[in-house]
């Protein structure tokens, strides 16, 4: 036997004759084996259950009437008079009434970006275009996320489109024209995407060029409108990059909640360094504080921190957390059109004028 063998054999190896390591098969159990309990529960007679007629609906269930069933004349605080305190804190600037335009375009390209998600970016860009309108404004936005939340919100289906902004952006195939959807408000038209533009990021990667895309992309139309609003992904990625390469101003929505100012810096780290490298001609146009709930103290406290940190940049519009803007997802309209008298409509309003008036 070698040394290995001997030094082994203490510890045993299951079925090995000279030491077995397990108790014998007769050994005792250690525990006592569980005895069957007799059963305890009886069943009872059941009182007879009325039948309730079961309602199911035939529609698709998150359809809603064509309109509100009620649309009251609501005040929104941001469209008091001048100089009165409005919810930013400050007294409100005086905001000139737009003048009405001879002729069209050449348009202003603002990007509605933060990288920060569910702020309110495609909400605001399907509002502000709306409201851009009505001050008779020449409206393209542009959907450049593959959410396509954009395309949704105006009530247009994007798995169903054949053609999207990713087909102009990667494939210069068809006519911008031909890809523009009219929306269902006048003045107001739609470059549409879809889940394809996810596609894109990688695709402009290998391109020459590849962060003026979307300015390339849009340069033939820029002249039929007054205003092109880019809605961009939650991302400061490459497809974020392009749409504040291509813009002259970038608006920024940000929610009235702590995390939104730790974003902010970075977001602002990215528009500098954009403005020095691709666009110098890139500003801020604005910040714009929306979910905004003045009944909670922490409300009030982020905007005073918003304002103190970014000051006149910060618009006097601001914009209240209402259920109304969800509903106008689901409706497939701007709030303008959905609620015209409410206090969304309203404030959108007052976005517009002075979106126009910087
Ligand atoms: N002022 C508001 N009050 C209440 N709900 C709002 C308000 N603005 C937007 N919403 C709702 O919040 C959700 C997110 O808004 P929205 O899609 O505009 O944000 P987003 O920044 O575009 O999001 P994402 O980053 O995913 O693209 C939507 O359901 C929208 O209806
Ligand atoms: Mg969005």
């Amino acid at each position: 036997m070698s040394t290995f063998e001997s030094a082994a054999q203490p510890y045993g190896v299951p079925g090995h004759a000279s030491a077995p390591p397990y108790p014998a098969a007769s050994a005792p159990a250690p525990y006592p084996q569980p005895q069957p309990s007799p059963p305890t529960y009886q069943p009872q007679e059941r009182p007879p259950v009325t039948a309730v007629p079961v309602v199911r609906p035939t529609e698709d269930p998150l359809s809603l009437p064509a309109k509100p069933a009620t649309d009251a004349e609501e005040d929104d605080p941001s469209t008091g008079p001048d100089g009165s305190i409005g919810p930013t804190g400050r007294p409100k600037r005086h905001i000139p009434e737009p003048a009405m335009l001879e002729k069209h375009g050449p348009a202003k390209v603002l990007a509605i970006c933060n990288q920060k998600g569910g702020v309110g970016k495609t909400t605001s860009a399907i509002n502000l275009g709306a409201a851009l309108t009505e001050f008779g404004r020449r409206v393209l936005l542009v959907d450049f996320d593959p959410q396509g939340a954009l395309s949704v919100g105006l009530g247009i289906p994007p798995h169903a489109l054949d053609q999207t902004i990713y087909n102009v952006l990667i494939e210069h195939g068809p006519n911008l024209d031909d890809v523009v959807i009219r929306t269902t408000v006048e003045d107001m038209d739609l470059l549409p995407s879809n889940i394809d533009l996810s596609a894109a990021e990688v695709q402009l990667v290998a391109e020459v060029g590849r962060e003026h895309a979307l300015l390339r992309t849009l340069r033939p139309v820029i002249d039929k409108y007054d205003y092109i609003l880019v809605d961009c992904q939650p991302s400061l990625g490459l497809l974020t990059v392009n749409a504040l390469a291509a813009a002259d101003g970038v608006l920024i929505p940000l929610e009235c909640e702590y995390f939104s100012m730790r974003g902010a810096a970075l977001l602002m780290d990215t528009i500098q360094k954009v403005q020095e490298r691709l666009n110098p001609r890139l500003e801020i146009t604005g910040i714009l504080a929306t979910m905004f709930d003045p009944r909670t103290l922490h409300s009030r406290e982020v905007m005073a921190r918003v304002v103190e940190r970014f000051g006149d940049i910060v618009f006097d519009t601001v914009i209240n957390r209402t259920v109304r803007f969800p509903e106008t997802t689901v409706a497939g309209e701007p709030i303008t059109r959905w609620a015209p008298r409410s206090a969304g409509a309203k404030a959108y309003r007052a976005l517009a004028r002075e979106v126009i008036a910087r």
